[in-house]
């Protein structure tokens, strides 16, 4: 099924597969897109971006950068260029639609901040459920204007920074959020002197490259981030690598079934981004790198994923916070492996598109597994058989796209209600499934 005929409420159902065998190449990464999309309006001069994310998430950011004067064009091939504001964006005539997506609304805040116009960001039900005081804080101690709604979510209302120009910090970040940290390094760029951002752990580096890919100047030692204000950017042209949380899926899937042999092409293998390929190899998969090069500070390679006997593992502290967007997946498979898997330290799951933790224990459960869930992750026996279920998608792109997972080794059918949602990250996933996955 292609996802662009999939209407809200779509199921899809899933037949339990003999072996995952293929050639993939996957759409270009969301988290890049939406950095070297907000970047290149930032810029002078024309960027342009070769594969570059088909998720509605980055068609969020797209449109909104729109609506704050950009030229943007996007062709069918995938390639998105954009005519940069050299620094100044207009004022929008309607609320910023930020859609589903919390890197949208996070990171555009911290280029809004430094604006000398008023804007309101909005989202979806889900986004508006989600924690934007991670956000505001910092901004507001670099002397912007903006505020948050009730209980410290959406909408965000943004004016010109009282002085006429932000004032940079010294920050050390108490949530770790690599949204968090893009949007102060972004609002650094227009700010007066150096910011300093740090974080007890690396989280995704995307928005440093990013920036470095457009010509400014940051510095970093160990997880501390620095950058001076009043930086020029200069247009990029760029291939985004494949999106390594879209290839998870497909990653996971292959390690199930002992004649699998999938080959991902030009995946992003950036190291803040990678921890799945050590735990999987950890677990007894067999991956194996063919090739890596290096673009504008992105890695990027070919990965070959088999089957291993796949063991159990416990996932937690930093590795959890590593792995945040596999989480789900891992969790999925999990009573397919010999031993199970315990992941603990993934509290923040509570607060993403869903709360994730009690969306993989309700799904879980309907497929017969036993689970046991905690604050902050799960217990999951392992050597499981499950059934087929009706799985609730809970509007959640990797939730509907985990449990398409979990039912290719199930006896009987899955019916994913809610399908549609993987088209938040992942339109294609549904076609690309079905093409790798052999009856
Ligand atoms: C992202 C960072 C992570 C991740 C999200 C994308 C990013 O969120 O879960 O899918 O692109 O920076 P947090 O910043 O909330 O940790």
């Amino acid at each position: 099924m292609n996802d662009d005929s999939m209407k809200p409420g779509s199921t899809c159902t899933i037949k339990p597969a003999k072996n995952i065998v293929g050639t993939i190449r996957l759409p270009g990464d969301k988290s890049i897109s939406h950095r070297y999309a907000m970047l290149a309006a930032l810029a002078e001069g024309k960027s342009r971006f070769e594969n570059f994310s088909t998720g509605a998430d980055c068609q969020s950011t797209l449109q909104s950068l729109r609506d704050l004067g950009c030229e943007i064009s996007r062709s069918a091939d995938g390639v998105v260029e954009v005519i940069g504001s050299g620094g100044k964006l207009s004022p929008s005539s309607n609320p910023l639609d930020c859609g589903n997506s919390g890197s949208t609304m996070r990171m555009l805040s911290g280029i809004l901040a430094g604006q000398s116009f008023s804007s309101e960001l909005v989202g979806d039900n889900s986004l508006s459920r989600r924690p934007m005081r991670r956000i505001v804080e910092p901004l507001t101690l670099m002397r912007a204007n903006i505020s948050a709604g009730e209980h410290g979510g959406p909408p965000l209302r943004i004016s010109a920074p009282i002085s006429g120009r932000l004032s940079g910090i010294e920050y050390k970040a108490p949530v770790l959020s690599a949204q968090v940290k893009s949007a102060v390094l972004f609002a650094g760029l227009q700010a007066e002197g150096g910011t300093h951002f740090e974080e007890s752990l690396r989280t995704r580096d995307h928005g440093e490259l990013a920036l470095r890919a457009f010509g400014a100047e940051v510095q970093r030692s160990r997880n501390r981030v620095s950058i001076v204000g009043g930086q020029k950017l200069m247009a990029l042209n760029a291939y985004v690598p494949g999106d390594i949380s879209s290839a998870a899926f497909f990653m996971c899937a292959a390690a199930l079934f002992p004649g699998s042999n999938l080959i991902i092409e030009a995946v992003g293998m950036n190291p803040t981004r990678a921890a799945l390929l050590d735990v999987l190899t950890a677990i007894g998969a067999r991956m194996t790198v063919i090739n890596l090069e290096e673009h504008h500070g992105e890695i990027v390679g070919t990965l070959k994923v088999e089957h291993g006997t796949l063991r159990g593992t416990k996932i937690s502290g930093a590795q959890s916070a590593q792995l945040i967007d596999e989480l789900p997946v891992l969790a999925a498979i999990a009573p397919y492996t010999a031993n199970g898997m315990e992941i603990r330290d993934a509290r923040e799951l509570r607060v993403k598109e869903s709360d994730r933790i009690a969306a993989v224990t309700e799904n879980l459960r309907r497929m017969g597994a036993q689970v046991e869930e905690h604050g902050d992750g799960w217990t999951i026996s392992g050597g499981q058989r499950l059934h087929g279920a009706k799985i609730d998608s809970h509007g959640d792109h990797r939730i509907a796209m985990a449990f398409a997972i979990a039912a290719l080794r199930t006896e009987g059918e899955t019916e994913i209600h809610g399908a549609e949602a993987a088209s938040i990250s992942f339109g294609e996933f549904w076609t690309m499934l079905d093409r790798i996955a052999e009856r």
